[in-house]
């Protein structure tokens, strides 16, 4: 069986809809960020900092390439699907969705974040513009998109489950 990929901007809801949606389609989960703090024995502001952001993104498509080839949920970091290299190794190995959250729901969820670097370094508009020029690239990667706004957890996950399913299904 194939993985199921998180797609989407900072706070848009993957890591919470990840694990829920491993309880629902009883499958392990894992979150990228967390996976390469562990590896590094790092945390990501401290990744951008000594070794800078291009080694970051050198890390996630490590990461895509060699993780363990099981049926499973990964959450990905806001910026993996801007590497087309990460879009191609996604799409052939799993189910890409993009979870499409506005960017007001966004930025009450990432305003403060001291763990998101470019959240640190950016303004609100500066945020807004990189959230535009960023859905283009979600879009690209996807198979499904997945509407987050006015829907609660369990309403996004169970969405995600039937339409898993009915793919499995086909
Ligand atoms: C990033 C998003 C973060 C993390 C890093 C860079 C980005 O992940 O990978 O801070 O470029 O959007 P989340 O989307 O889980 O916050």
């Amino acid at each position: 069986m194939r993985k199921i990929y998180l797609v989407g901007f900072m706070g848009c809801g993957k890591s919470a809809i990840g694990r829920r949606l491993s309880y629902f389609l009883r499958l392990p989960y894992y979150d990228m960020d967390h996976e390469i703090v562990r590896q590094q024995g790092m945390s990501i502001p401290e990744i951008f900092e000594v070794y800078g952001e291009a080694y970051f993104r050198a890390l996630e498509t490590e990461f895509l390439l060699n993780f363990r080839d099981e049926a499973c949920i990964i959450a990905t970091g806001g910026g993996v699907a801007m590497s087309e290299e990460n879009r191609k190794i996604m799409r052939h190995s799993g189910l890409v969705l993009f979870l499409d959250a506005t960017f007001e729901d966004i930025y009450v969820r990432i305003k403060n974040d001291k763990n998101r670097p470019i959240v640190q370094r950016s303004t609100k508009e500066e945020l807004e513009q990189l959230y535009q020029t960023r859905r283009k690239f979600y879009r690209a990667a996807n198979h499904i998109r997945v509407l987050t706004e006015g829907r609660s957890l369990r309403q996004i996950v169970e969405y995600i489950g039937f339409q898993v399913n009915r793919l499995k299904g086909e």
